[in-house]
């Protein structure tokens, strides 16, 4: 096995940062929804929602960032161009989305679609030992999975 100054298996590594940067793509598709709906959102829950928006885009933008350097860490090469991130993505992207339960619906199912992603490249990077990785995924699971269940209670509806 040819292992990086890492110690990690090369071709594992290879394979785990263009997963990641699948998971960097879709969290800017996710960001960027988010911003939409911060602006866009209207009626007697104003207030409340556009702070709580604000809130997860400011927490996705730190997390991209953390994802970004994970694969530069891992030697490989951070997507950051629309284009790129357009061909990657895999989660509905909302327009003008200005009703709270709908807002709060394309939350959920955006935070749905990445934890797909996160789950994939948690087996993979336990099966390469990247620990590194492996703990960044079951941190980012264990927030998203906690602010699904409490969109879910906003929405009240089952888990
Ligand atoms: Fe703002």
């Amino acid at each position: 096995m040819k292992t990086n100054s890492l110690g990690l298996d090369v071709k594992k590594t290879e394979i785990l940062a263009a997963e990641l940067n699948i998971l960097l793509a879709n969290f800017q598709v996710y960001y960027q929804n988010l911003r939409g709906l911060h602006w866009n959102i209207r009626g007697k829950r104003f207030f409340d929602l556009h702070v709580k928006f604000e809130e997860l885009y400011n927490d996705s933008q730190l997390k991209i960032d953390l994802i970004a350097e994970r694969i530069l860490t891992l030697g490989g090469r951070p997507l950051h161009t629309f284009d790129d991130y357009i061909k990657n993505n895999k989660l509905f992207v909302g327009k003008d989305i200005s009703n709270d339960e709908e807002a709060v619906g394309l939350i959920v199912n955006s935070l749905a679609q990445l934890l797909k992603i996160e789950r994939v490249i948690l087996k993979q990077s336990d099966e390469a030992l990247d620990e590194g990785t492996n703990s960044m995924m079951s941190d980012f699971i264990k927030e998203q999975e906690k602010t699904i269940w409490m969109m879910k209670a906003w929405l009240e509806e089952e888990i």
